[in-house]
């Protein structure tokens, strides 16, 4: 089935109220949470294990009430239910989306009778479940082999170092939740991850390693990407003349053969491309084509992690995912997190015009974090034209970036706290660090002999949102004994906005929880400008002039004659610049 038209958000009534309230908006942070003693309270919401603090955005109970309306005549629930239910919502695909569907529980167990429908999940002819959970037990009895060191090199010796070759959702997701999660990483055991068809970025991510013990991963749904598959042809022939150059290979096709097939396995929905790259099918995970790439880290493309963390770890990455879309599905909008995380940020976009968003995370393992929500906010939300075709009536997708707090506090956090434009921000802390340091000498001043380094930390996290939110005064200036003359530099005007995420720990579940989180947000934002969040076309058209532009680049007279005359000369200066 595919979707009906979308509706025009701008025509409903509380689009109209919207404008109205957003006109000549003064909002006053300091006001309403004096005038308000529950503010705090009224605010915040669970989601699994996270809490979410919302009270510190620029929003009112009127507010509220319309975002609330326009998710209601947007028909965020009943959308967000057609997904899950495999319904062909990526109507420019003709694709169910189904990404949830990774992570529902294994049919038979508790879990599962929770689950609408509770059996019998079928899609397009598919029992999603069963495929799903044939699929996860492959990987997990992979990735036990390659753990307790069963599955080896070709000479006998076990893995020490996985290596994903894949780029997008191909290796953002593994890469970050790899980072995020490395106090859960078995000892002995490395990954790395290769994403750029720059060369350097093999390089350096094969330097040192032995490649009797390297194992390479190679993901790509389509296995159709340029940047893979060179960087795999690039990987494969590493491990040829390695092993080749150590004696442990013959140099014959046999003993090659041999080697890919202990060194190499692959995830990809096209396991024909696959085995004619050389990689036996039997060493392959697959998915599905309704899985987005950038929705995939919780499907065969997170393998890489599965043998890091483990199956158990895994499990539990894909239950935190799960507690989230739970929420979404039967928690009401009023108090659906990320409804209304997604509806605030629709307030921000496009009543009062901010453009970017920011992600901080106090927690260094979350380092990729912001990262990772660039492929899933802005391929998802990126786009002009509406499911049906027709032009968008609004903007659409903010700019999101980030950095981990604290390093970002003395980088653009100036920007932030005292610039021109409104940036809605996200702050994420857990509450117990993986590594509860002491300061055993303190310095004498500030910091006491014995200080706990995480609250220290997270001080920063809470001053950060209150100097956002309330500011400085100018009488406050002053009344520190402040020059007048500089008074006015060190103004904070307060009410900018932000919202707090605290989860307990940053176990493989929270991490599970805080990305389908955001999914679900995109997934808000996209429902109400009535786009397609889950086709990425905009990524086409650079892709296919590279592959045209290659024989210019290598030197083809005729197909740099042929070019554009900017491109035409920058590839006439490239050519004679290059000496190696
Ligand atoms: O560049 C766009 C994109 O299609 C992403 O959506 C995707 O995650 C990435 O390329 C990698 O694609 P694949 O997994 O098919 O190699």
């Amino acid at each position: 089935m595919t979707e009906s038209a979308p509706i025009d958000p701008t025509a409903t009534d509380a689009w109209k109220q919207l404008t109205g309230i957003a006109s000549g908006f003064a909002p006053d942070l300091r006001g309403w949470f004096a005038s308000d003693a529950d503010r705090a309270e009224t605010y915040t919401f669970p989601a699994g294990d996270l809490t979410v603090d919302l009270s510190k955005n620029l929003v009112t109970e009127e507010i509220l009430a319309q975002l609330l309306e326009l998710a209601k005549d947007a028909g965020v629930a009943e959308r967000y239910q057609a997904m899950i239910s495999g319904e062909h919502i990526n109507v420019t695909e003709d694709r169910a989306v189904l990404h949830t569907a990774l992570r529902r529980p294994a049919p038979g167990t508790e879990a599962a009778a929770q689950l609408d429908p509770a059996a019998g999940f079928v899609v397009d002819g598919a029992d999603i479940d069963a495929e799903v959970h044939a699929t996860l037990e492959k990987v997990y009895a992979f990735a036990d082999r390659v753990r307790d060191g069963s599955w080896t090199g070709v000479t006998g010796k076990r893995i020490e170092t996985v290596v994903n070759i894949g780029i997008g959702g191909s290796d953002l997701g593994p890469v970050m939740v790899y980072e995020a999660l490395k106090p859960y990483v078995q000892e002995g055991l490395e990954a790395r991850f290769v994403s750029n068809i720059d060369p350097s970025d093999i390089y350096e991510k094969t330097a040192g390693l032995d490649p009797e013990t390297t194992l390479f991963i190679v993901a790509s749904k389509t296995f159709g990407t340029l940047e893979t598959l060179t960087n795999a042809r690039l990987a494969r022939q590493w491990l040829w003349e390695r092993l080749g150059a150590s004696g442990a290979i013959s140099d014959d096709d046999e003993a090659r053969t041999a080697a890919v097939a202990k060194h190499f396995v692959a995830v990809s929905t096209a396991l024909d491309k696959v085995a004619a790259f050389g990689i036996d099918p039997e060493n392959a995970f697959g998915f599905w084509d309704w899985v987005g790439g950038r929705y995939s880290v919780d499907s065969a493309i997170g393998t890489s992690l599965a043998i890091a963390i483990g199956p158990d770890g895994f499990r539990d990455f894909l239950a935190g995912f799960h507690a989230l879309d739970e929420h979404m599905r039967t928690t009401p909008l009023e108090r659906n997190v990320p409804v209304l995380m997604g509806l605030l940020n629709v307030w921000y976009t496009n009543f009062l015009d901010a453009q970017s968003h920011v992600v901080l995370p106090y927690a260094q393992y979350l380092h990729r974090f912001p990262a990772y929500l660039q492929q899933l906010t802005m391929e998802s939300n990126g786009k002009s034209v509406r499911w049906d075709g027709t032009p968008v009536v609004t903007d659409t997708g903010e700019v999101f970036w980030g950095e981990p707090g604290t390093n970002g506090q003395h980088a653009f956090y100036q920007l932030i706290h005292q610039g021109t434009r409104l940036i809605p921000a996200d702050f994420i802390a857990v509450a117990n660090p993986a590594h509860p340091l002491k300061d055993e000498t303190g310095d004498g001043k500030a910091v006491t002999p014995g200080a706990d380094v995480h609250s220290l930390f997270l001080a920063n996290f809470f001053a950060q949102t209150k100097a956002l939110a309330f500011g400085k005064t100018a009488d406050e200036v002053r009344a520190e004994g402040t020059a007048e003359s500089v008074v006015p530099a060190r103004v904070f005007s307060g009410n900018r906005p932000t919202t707090s995420i605290l989860a307990p720990a940053l176990t493989p579940s929270v991490v599970g929880q805080l990305i389908a989180l955001y999914e679900h947000i995109v997934f808000t934002e996209g429902t109400i400008w009535g786009i397609d969040s889950f086709d990425q076309w905009g990524v086409e058209l650079g892709k296919q002039l590279a592959l045209e532009i290659a024989p210019a680049v290598d030197g083809d007279a005729a197909a740099l004659a042929s070019q554009d005359s900017s491109t035409k000369a920058l590839i006439a200066k490239y050519l004679s610049l290059r000496t190696n």
